[in-house]
């Protein structure tokens, strides 16, 4: 029986991705997973793949059905990890849709029922966020808050609102393992 690792996912999303990502490093046992635009959106931040890939494994989004989600059938992870999370992936997450390979992770866990840590971007009307330039601000649309409201009423799922918290749960969940 392997040790149950802990799968996080980056979404096409610069809002405090550099903070995440920090956080993100500092833990052991952790498989990467990047969405198409999270790939993209990393070379925007000047954040390189491969420095990355030397301290944990990085599956990328480049099948149809997303095959590593078979992980959580296996019992490879003890927790999922979405931050952070742009309006598009929590959007089709609240709706149900698994299409790609962060979406399908999420609904994946939550069959498994593992539980799943989110960060999503839209989290307040108003806010300060992270443009590739540096701080911009944004102003979410309504039918982007209700997505992220929607999503904490979702079973095996702890929604954050900010890296702090994010810190928190995540090292919270990791206690309650040991
Ligand atoms: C530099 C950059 C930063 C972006 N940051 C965000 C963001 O913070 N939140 C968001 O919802 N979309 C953001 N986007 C747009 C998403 O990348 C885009 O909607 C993409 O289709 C999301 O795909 P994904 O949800 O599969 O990762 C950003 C795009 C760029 C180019």
């Amino acid at each position: 029986m392997i040790k149950p690792r802990l799968a996080w996912a980056i979404t096409g999303s610069g809002h405090y991705i550099e903070e995440c990502l920090d956080f993100l490093l500092t833990l052991d046992d952790v498989d990467l997973y990047i969405s198409q635009a999270g790939e993209e959106v990393l070379k925007m931040y000047g954040i390189d793949l491969s420095d990355i890939r030397a301290k944990m494994p990085v599956y990328r989004d480049k099948a149809a059905s997303a095959p590593p989600v078979g992980h959580f059938y296996k019992g490879h992870y003890h927790t999922f990890v979405m931050a952070p999370a742009t309006s598009n992936t929590v959007a089709k997450c609240v709706l149900g849709i698994a299409d790609s390979l962060v979406t399908n992770l999420y609904a994946q866990a939550g069959k498994c029922r593992v539980p799943s840590i989110v960060y999503p971007c839209d989290t307040a009307p108003e806010m300060e966020t992270t443009a590739p330039g540096g701080k911009v601000m944004v102003y979410p649309r309504r039918i982007d808050l209700e997505a992220t409201e929607k999503l904490r009423t979702f079973e095996y799922t702890t929604v954050v609102d900010n890296v702090d918290e994010l810190i928190i749960k995540v090292n919270e969940r990791l206690k309650t393992l040991k």
